[in-house]
C-alpha cells in the first residue's frame, strides 16, 4: 500500500514537472515572439523613418519628447548653490583650469603623453613637438561671465539664435561648422574656440596629404580663435593633426592650434562615468560643456538636441543645421548624455536652449 502510494506520488511529481516545463517553454516562446521585431527581408531598404509619415510627423518620438519638455523648464533660473557645487566637483576631479589643454607649462620636454583612446600608446615629448604646444592656457580669463557652447544640431536651423550666441563673452563651437551662407543669423559668427575631429580632415581635405590651401582658407571664418584638436586620443590622430598644425603655420593663418590633454579627457570620462554615463567615448559637446562649467559663471548650450523632430513643432530635423541628412538617432530612449545635460538644466547649473530665439535678443 505504502509502496503504491509512493509510486503514485512520484509519477504525479514527474507529470507536474513535465507540464511545468512545457508551460514555461510555451510562455517563453510567446513572450519572445512578441518582443522580437518581425524579420524584415531588406532592412537596408527601409528608408522611410516614422518622421516622414505626413499624418503624424513623430509617431514614436512624441512620448520621449513630451517627457523631455515636461522636465525642461522654460522659466529657467540659475541655482547658484547647485552651480557652485557641480563646478567645484568638476574642478577637484578633473582640474580643467590647468589641465584641459596641453601647454608648455603642464607638458614639458621629456614627459610622456598617454593616449586616452589607446592607453598602451605613449609619446615622448621632443623639443619639436613641444614647440607646437600653447605657451599658456588658452582661456586667458579663468572666470568668464557667459559662455555659449554651440552644438551643430538641426534644431538651430531657422532659430534666429545668432545674436544671442554672439553676445556671450566666450563662444565655443564644435567640429568646424560653417558660419556663412546665411547661417550666421541662426548660429552667429563669434568664435573663441573651435574643435576639429580628424575625420573631417580625412573626408573633406584628403587627409591633408595634397593641397592644403583649401583647408587653411576654410579656417578664415573663425578669425583669431583657437583650433582645438584631439591629437593624442588615438595614435592615428597625431600625424594628421600635425599636418593641420604645419599647414596653419606655413600659410600664416591667424588661428592658433591647441591640443586636448588626454590626461584630462581620461579623468573627465571617469567623472561622467561616476554619474552614470556608460558611453565608451564622450562627445565633443559634453567635453566642451564640461570645460565651460569650470571657466564660466553662466553656461548656455545651443544646438544640443539628439532627436529627429523639433521639440515644439515636431517637424523633422536634419542631423546638422548645415546638412540635409536625417537624424539617425532612434527615438525609443533618451541618449544618456542628453539626459545628464537636461538634469543640469533642471538643477539650474547650466542652461539648455531648445526653442527659437528673438532676433536681436541679448
Ligand atoms: C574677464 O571676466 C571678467 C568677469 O566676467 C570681465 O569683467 C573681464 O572683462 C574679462 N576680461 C577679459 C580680458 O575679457
Ligand atoms: C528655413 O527658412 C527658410 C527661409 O524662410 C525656408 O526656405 C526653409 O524652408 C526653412 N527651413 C526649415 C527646415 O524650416
Amino acid at each position: 500500500m505504502r509502496g503504491q502510494l509512493l509510486k503514485l506520488f512520484f509519477s504525479l511529481v514527474i507529470t507536474l514537472f513535465c507540464l511545468g516545463s512545457l508551460l514555461t517553454t510555451v510562455i517563453w516562446y510567446m513572450v519572445n515572439n512578441n518582443n522580437v521585431e518581425p524579420q524584415r527581408p531588406h532592412p537596408k531598404k527601409k528608408s522611410t523613418p516614422d518622421s516622414s509619415d505626413p499624418s503624424d510627423p513623430c509617431k514614436s518620438c512624441r512620448e520621449v519628447i513630451d517627457k523631455v519638455i515636461e522636465r525642461y523648464s522654460q522659466t529657467w533660473r540659475k541655482q547658484e548653490n547647485n552651480y557652485q557645487q557641480f563646478s567645484s566637483q568638476l574642478s577637484s576631479q578633473c582640474h580643467g583650469l590647468d589641465r584641459a589643454i596641453i601647454t608648455q607649462a603642464n607638458t614639458p620636454v621629456g614627459s610622456k603623453i598617454v593616449y586616452d583612446g589607446d592607453k598602451k600608446k605613449t609619446l615622448k615629448v621632443t623639443p619639436e613637438l613641444f614647440s607646437t604646444f600653447a605657451k599658456e592656457h588658452p582661456f586667458p580669463n579663468k572666470t568668464w561671465d557667459t559662455c555659449a557652447v554651440v552644438g551643430n544640431g538641426g534644431i538651430l536651423t531657422n532659430s534666429s539664435c545668432g545674436d544671442i550666441i554672439d553676445s556671450a563673452q566666450f563662444v565655443i563651437r564644435c567640429n568646424l561648422p560653417p558660419l556663412g551662407k546665411g547661417y550666421e543669423k541662426h548660429v552667429g559668427t563669434k568664435t573663441d574656440i573651435v574643435t576639429a575631429n580628424p575625420s573631417i580632415f580625412l573626408e573633406k581635405y584628403g587627409a591633408l596629404m595634397g593641397r592644403r590651401r583649401p583647408f587653411v582658407e576654410s579656417l578664415h571664418s573663425y578669425g583669431k580663435s583657437r583650433l582645438l584638436l584631439p591629437a593624442f586620443s588615438y595614435g592615428h590622430n597625431t600625424p594628421v593633426c600635425m599636418r593641420a598644425v604645419y599647414s596653419i603655420e606655413d600659410f600664416e593663418s591667424p588661428i592658433q592650434p591647441i591640443f586636448f590633454n588626454p590626461e584630462y579627457l581620461q579623468s573627465l570620462a571617469l567623472f561622467w562615468r561616476s554619474r552614470g554615463l556608460r558611453a565608451v567615448r564622450l562627445s565633443t559637446g559634453i567635453i566642451m560643456a564640461s570645460i565651460a562649467l569650470e571657466h564660466c559663471a553662466n553656461v548656455h548650450l545651443y544646438g544640443f538636441w539628439p532627436f529627429g523632430n523639433h521639440p515644439h513643432g515636431l517637424h523633422a530635423l536634419t542631423n546638422h543645421y548645415y546638412d540635409d541628412r536625417q537624424t539617425k538617432t532612434k527615438f525609443h530612449s533618451m541618449p544618456a548624455e542628453f539626459d545628464l545635460l537636461l538634469q543640469l538644466h533642471s538643477q539650474g547649473v547650466l542652461r539648455l536652449h531648445l526653442g527659437d530665439c528673438q532676433p536681436g535678443e541679448k
